[in-house]
């Protein structure tokens, strides 16, 4: 497999500070990030670069967003997300508003039509949280600023670019590269996938065969698959993760499931614990989006032991949320 390139032309973003007059590439992204497949492989890679550079000099873009303000929509619980939210685009001169929607879904006190038409008189972008991803659809619909999904029901594009940066991080190139899912087929699989299929690499997906990835996602995958050299597994197999390079869990439960006991019965086999890390292999790596549940879906040795980056990819949502605001919105 081939390492993707950026092989767009990319915009120069100027510094504006003497000492830094240099210019960085910055790459071309859609109007909208909904999904992980809303980009391609080379614009990923353009978006982490960027995002390796915004974290060694966070001062050179500390006006990239002046003057502006981004919408920030909860329909749901966040530590991360909001705190990478708000704390990033403030380091970028610009300015965050959260719209707390846990008590009153989007759509409840006026229609999503209507709230996009008002956002785009005030806000530059809007950031939005929710239960079903059909409204961050209807919003981008209807609104005429740039929407950013960070976390629906199906995906959690946010998240996959903040791990993709860790794997890079840690000297992995991502298109020779290897990760397992283990556990519920979540949105956080879908946005890992869609991640290592566009930029050529290997996803393996550990799950029970009744919670596994949603079939249209894994369809789509394969078909994009096949032209970017990616190579994807679905099993219920443990020894299908053996020499992977990162092994990823999350809960069983997402925000907004009820509780299911069946559920959890059957995810119980597919645990993160020492003898799923020693069929991986000695160097594989255990990530985690967290919040995590010590005990349920990784034991306490495997995501406090040395092989965990779950709090580098924490701090990389920052970053690479960052990479895609000054991608979109920096002039
Ligand atoms: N990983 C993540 O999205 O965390 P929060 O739910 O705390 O935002
Ligand atoms: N799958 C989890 C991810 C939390 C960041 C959820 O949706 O709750």
């Amino acid at each position: 497999m081939t390492s993707p390139t950026v092989s767009t032309p990319s915009p120069k973003f100027p510094t504006g500070r003497a000492e830094h007059s240099e210019t960085v590439d910055i790459p071309s992204v859609p109007e909208n990030l909904l999904c992980i497949g809303d980009l391609d492989g080379p614009t990923i890679i353009g978006l982490l670069d960027l995002a390796v550079k915004l974290k060694a000099n966070p001062a050179r873009f500390s006006n990239a967003l002046a003057g502006m303000s981004i919408a920030l929509i909860f329909e749901k619980p966040s530590l991360r997300t909001r705190a990478s939210l708000e704390v990033g685009i403030h380091r970028l001169g610009g300015q965050p508003v959260i719209f707390d929607q846990q008590d009153s879904p989007i759509g409840r006190r006026e229609s999503v039509h209507d709230l996009g038409r008002n956002l785009e008189r005030w806000f530059d972008a809007v950031a939005a949280r929710v239960h079903r991803h059909e409204v961050l659809d209807q919003l981008a619909t209807h609104c005429d600023i740039p929407v950013l999904n960070t976390l629906s029901d199906l995906h959690h594009p946010c998240q996959a670019l903040a791990d993709l940066l860790t794997l890079h991080e840690r000297g992995l190139v991502l298109a020779d590269s290897h990760v397992a899912f283990v556990g519920d087929g979540n949105n956080v699989c879908h946005s890992l996938l869609q991640a290592m299929v566009a930029v050529g690499g290997r996803i393996t997906v550990l799950s029970p065969e009744n919670h596994g990835p949603d079939p249209k996602v894994i369809s789509e995958a394969r078909s994009l698959a096949a032209r970017t050299g990616a190579e994807i597994i679905v099993t219920s197999e443990p020894t299908a993760v053996a020499g992977v390079d990162a092994i990823y869990t999350d809960s069983w439960i997402s925000m907004g499931e009820a509780e299911d006991p069946a559920k959890v019965a059957s995810l119980a086999r597919f645990r993160v614990d020492a003898a799923l890390m020693a069929i991986a292999g000695p160097n594989a790596l255990f990530m985690h989006c967290l919040p995590a549940h010590r005990g349920e879906e990784v034991t306490a040795e495997i995501i406090d032991g040395p092989t965990s980056v779950v709090f580098d990819q924490a701090e990389n949502r920052l970053h690479a949320q960052n990479a895609w605001f000054v991608a979109r919105l920096a002039r």
